[in-house]
């Protein structure tokens, strides 16, 4: 007897596992079975493709009408901080921009001092709350990134609080240092600060799966990032980087050469970087949600990037100033309607290669899978990205118990 079979599914997307990520032509290739079903035992895939009556089950889930697929995978979040920054809205609307709101003391530098007068269960609770939407959304795998603290103690209260998470909620983490996210206002200087997020570098190798950086102007330099870069691969963590997202400073190439398993926004990448991700596996997170919130017409230029055969990821940003929703949906249909990718294209980038950008061993349903699972209430794989800004998912089904229906 299996836990749970779904059945006379209307659609059944099944992401292609390989070693690499999907590159180019490839993340239009998506198997998609009519008819299909799924049978999930101890936490794991037992069965997934063409119709079957051949396995029991304590529960059958009735699939006609619906679309299946593995659980979304949500790979760039800075999921952990305090406070929220609505009163910036209105200072955007007035022409005053993402940079100088931060150099002005405010942005990602207010959320710290937010962020340094929580405490752990302050944050705790607030971040709970937005893992509980990210599952009813249909996210089964997060990665959340620090830095909100730019300091020892608030740095590790963040990663605390997300490992404790990790713990305590179904959704699946990956957990990322962000230290070198902005400079404090105290600091005496960019280069003295970042020496001391290297050194901090010792005391978090253990509670992240990567260390990322913001190398940005007026934030960090292509130097200063591939002096992080260098030191944090040191001590054994893989590395990604916030890359080009407004400035082309040459952050995807960079990424490229120091072999980072991802390069994330690359809004103003030059040709030249997005043609070196031909012959690389480093996969390009875009962002669309951001470039939408932040109000600009420039989008990740996610086609010129395909062309060049490279790998592509999507997903949020989820943060309290550049793109503040948990909903991964939302932005896939961003991606349909901005970034012009097809729906094969957009399942593939938040499925397989969103897992292949965080080092999860998810996003796809074959035979001893963990079983990762969302029903959608949509008649098929196309309409997701159609119907915009509402909740399609039915059930969600992480490690093979249901966690919302
Ligand atoms: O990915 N750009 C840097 N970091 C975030 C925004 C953080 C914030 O504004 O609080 C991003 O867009
Ligand atoms: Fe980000």
């Amino acid at each position: 007897m299996n836990n749970i079979i779904i059945q006379n599914i209307g659609e059944l997307i099944l992401p292609k596992k390989t070693a690499r990520p999907l590159k180019g032509k490839e993340l239009n290739e998506l198997n998609i079975i009519k008819n299909g079903t799924v049978v999930i035992n101890d936490g794991k895939v037992v069965y997934a493709g063409e119709h079957t009556d051949e396995y029991e089950a304590d529960e059958v889930i009735d699939g006609s009408n619906k679309v299946v697929s593995p659980g979304l995978i949500d790979a760039h979040t800075h999921l952990v901080f305090g406070g929220s920054r609505e009163h910036e809205m209105a200072l955007k609307q007035q022409g005053v921009s993402y940079l100088d709101i931060l150099k002005q003391g405010g942005g990602i530098l207010s959320t710290v001092e937010s962020t340094r007068q929580s405490t752990e269960d302050e944050l705790y609770q607030k971040s709970k709350k937005e893992i509980v939407r990210m599952i009813q959304f249909g996210t089964t795998t997060v990665e959340a990134k620090s830095g909100y603290g730019l300091d020892k103690e608030t740095e590790l209260k963040q990663l605390n609080v997300a490992h404790q998470l990790d713990q305590d909620t179904p959704i699946r983490m990956k957990h990322t240092f962000l230290g070198p996210h902005a400079v404090p206002k105290d600091a005496k200087d960019n280069a003295t600060f970042l020496q001391e997020m290297i050194d901090l570098l010792d005391d978090v190798k253990d509670k992240a799966d990567f260390a990322d950086i913001f190398c940005e102007t007026g934030v960090f330099t292509i130097e200063e990032s591939r002096r992080y870069m260098k030191a944090a691969k040191d001590k054994g963590l893989k590395v990604k980087i916030h890359a080009d997202e407004i400035d082309p400073l040459g952050g995807l190439g960079l990424a490229i050469e120091e072999g980072a398993i991802s390069a994330d926004h690359l809004v103003a990448s030059s040709e030249e970087d997005k043609a070196a991700l031909t012959d690389s596996d480093t996969v390009a997170v875009l962002l669309p949600g951001t470039t939408f919130y932040l109000g600009k017409d420039q989008y990740a230029d996610a086609r010129g990037m395909l062309n060049h055969n490279g790998a592509i990821a999507i997903a949020t940003d989820f943060n309290p100033g550049s793109c503040v929703t948990d909903n991964l949906q939302l932005v896939m249909s961003i991606a349909a309607l901005k970034l012009k990718l097809t729906p094969n294209e957009i399942w593939n980038a938040v499925t397989v290669n969103a897992a292949k950008a965080i080092d999860v061993d998810a996003g796809t349903l074959e035979k001893g899978d963990q079983a990762d699972v969302v029903v959608w209430d949509i008649p098929n794989h196309e309409y997701l990205p159609y119907h915009y800004g509402v909740n399609h998912a039915h059930t969600v089904i992480i490690n093979g118990k249901k966690v919302y229906e």
